[in-house]
């Protein structure tokens, strides 16, 4: 059923009435306990969620509402691996790459094979035993692709580099502006590096032809010898990995039950796997793994992804909230963002149900962020005193990451919750005037600047704490927002896995490229606009 059709939604419309007006910094005088009543914690990670427009009345309609959508049989579907992929008739079960035990044994033993795999290739580079075409081990990895075959490896890498291997660098190659190919290829020997190909549908046009560019790129005597001994593909299509010249010994496969955004879990995890270690990386998937299993069987009112959609649900269709900031308070994390835009904007930013039918409630907000310290001094303003409400997660690293800045960690840390702290409380008219009275404005011009530093407060934020940032913890955080992200959808009634919307841009493309190079434009297959800027931009460029 559509959220609208389940029984909490008009009881949940009518009691935001009540709560609207509440505010959450009265409810902190009046309830000392509001922080133990709304966190939770889960394999080392804590969730608190205490400064969220919510009383025990609300949580009990949201996890009605959870119930009344069918959340638990859709997750046993999803974990057993039935098709809930619909439009694309797929299961969806990047969750068996990471220990889930209720898969097939065929998935199981295709897992299998491919992490063998995976873990001699491993091996192989870390122990300097893969050589390349001039004999030398390799120094430098260079991961081409896209979307989810770039993201995570990336964001993951970037988030555990300081357990990185220190003789190998790794480099990403994404965008197909020759100006970012160019800054990587700078900085590498193209004989001692590994070329890492990573495309699901190794059909991407960017991935495809920034490999070929590199291809163009590497000396004649050279170009045959570094395909076949230096260039790893990671795909779901194997036999078009053959086609391009890599040996099969160099193709890591893995299934079609991986959407794009969720298989830094499979092959598309090498890089990660090279420069951690492949023990490290099996604590990356044991960390998720674990998150996964207490999404499973945890009850919803204890479940950590399941009260983390509930409350985004709260805001996104009561609330009328149209974004989400995700906030790390932690540089090396600047990743994840990124990474959960395309989480959540790819898997839930629809607008029909599982039917096909158009939907009238909102869908997957607009995900958004910055590291912490950086963001406060950008785009906080809209978040404090903006017309929109935008609720926010932020994310601490207990532990500093660096062990000897204790002194500047504690600021990053204070600088957190000082954000959250004033998202909730804001400031009063009083407040404000009586706070400008004090540093000694007069009447006047403290009773004309009071109202600029109004503040709304009100505003719900989550605070989500690792204890430190390692594989494992990393590998529950993620897996808790894929799962965050799947309730969700089921909520909505959506396919949260196929991503028909970014295919239209893809069938344009050539049409548009042809009218960009042709030397004659009166043959108009594209818009008057689309036309004319191609004709200007060809102007230009010549
Ligand atoms: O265009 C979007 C997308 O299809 C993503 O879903 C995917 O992660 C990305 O492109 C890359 O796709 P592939 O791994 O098939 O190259």
């Amino acid at each position: 059923m559509r959220l609208t059709e389940l029984a909490a939604y008009p009881t949940l419309v009518q009691h935001q009435k009540e709560i609207a007006p509440q505010r959450m910094r009265d409810w902190f005088v009046t309830e000392s306990d509001r922080f133990e009543r709304y966190s939770l914690q889960v394999n080392g990670i804590l969730l608190d969620y205490s400064r969220n427009r919510i009383n025990d009345t609300t949580l009990q309609l949201l996890l009605e509402l959870a119930e009344q959508s069918d959340l638990k049989n859709r997750m046993i579907a999803m974990f057993k691996g039935d098709p809930i992929n619909t439009s694309e008739q797929r299961a969806v079960l990047h969750t068996a790459l990471r220990g889930n035990a209720v898969v097939t044994t065929s998935i199981r033993d295709m897992v299998a094979s491919s992490k063998i795999k995976m873990q001699e290739i491993v091996e192989k580079v870390r122990s300097g035993k893969w050589v390349g075409v001039s004999g030398k081990p390799i120094t430098h990895i260079v991961n081409i692709g896209i979307g989810g075959s770039h993201l995570g490896p990336k964001m993951a890498l970037n988030a555990l580099q300081d357990i990185a291997i220190k003789d190998i660098q790794c480099h990403f190659i994404s965008s197909i502006d020759s100006a970012h190919v160019q800054d990587v290829l700078s900085l590498i020997d193209p004989t001692s590096t590994l070329f890492i190909l990573s495309s699901k549908s190794f059909s991407t046009l960017e991935t495809l032809t920034n490999a070929n560019s590199i291809l163009d790129w590497v000396t004649p005597t050279h170009r045959e010898g570094i395909l076949q001994e230096q260039f790893i593909a990671v795909t779901a299509q194997p036999s078009k990995a053959e086609a391009l010249g890599i040996p099969t010994e160099h193709i890591i496969p893995f299934g079609e039950w991986v959407g794009g955004r969720y298989s830094v879990w499979s092959s598309v995890g090498l890089p990660l796997a090279i420069m951690l270690g492949y023990d490290r990386f099996t604590e990356f998937l044991a960390g998720a793994h674990a998150m996964d299993e207490h999404f499973r069987t945890a009850p919803f009112s204890q479940n950590m992804p399941v009260l983390l959609a509930l409350l985004g649900i709260w805001y996104i269709n009561f609330f009328d909230s149209p974004a989400h900031a995700i906030i790390p308070y932690a540089d090396r994390l600047r990743y994840l963002i990124p990474y959960l835009q395309q989480a959540d904007m790819e898997s839930n930013g629809k607008s029909v149900d599982l039917n096909g039918h158009p939907i009238s409630y909102r869908t997957g907000p607009i995900i958004f962020g910055e590291e912490g310290i950086n963001g406060q001094h950008a785009y906080h303003q809209a978040l404090h005193q903006g017309q929109l409400l935008i609720p926010a997660d932020f994310i601490l690293v207990a532990s500093p990451t660096v062990s000897h800045h204790h002194s500047q960690h504690a600021i990053t840390l204070a600088s957190c919750l000082s954000q959250a702290t004033a998202l909730m409380q804001g400031k009063t008219a009083n407040e404000a005037l009586n706070d400008l009275l004090l540093a000694g404005l007069s009447q006047t011009d403290a009773t004309n600047l009071a109202p600029h530093q109004v503040i709304a407060g009100n505003k719900p934020s989550n605070i989500i704490v690792l204890p430190r940032l390692s594989p494992d913890y990393l590998g529950a955080l993620l897996a808790l927002y894929e799962h965050k992200i799947f309730v969700q959808g089921v909520i909505w009634h959506i396919n949260s896995f196929d991503q028909w919307g970014v295919e239209l841009g893809k069938a344009l493309l050539p049409t548009i490229h042809k009218q960009l190079q042709a030397s004659n434009h009166s043959e108009q297959t594209i818009d008057s606009a689309t036309a004319a800027l191609a004709n200007y931009l060809k102007g230009m460029s010549s």
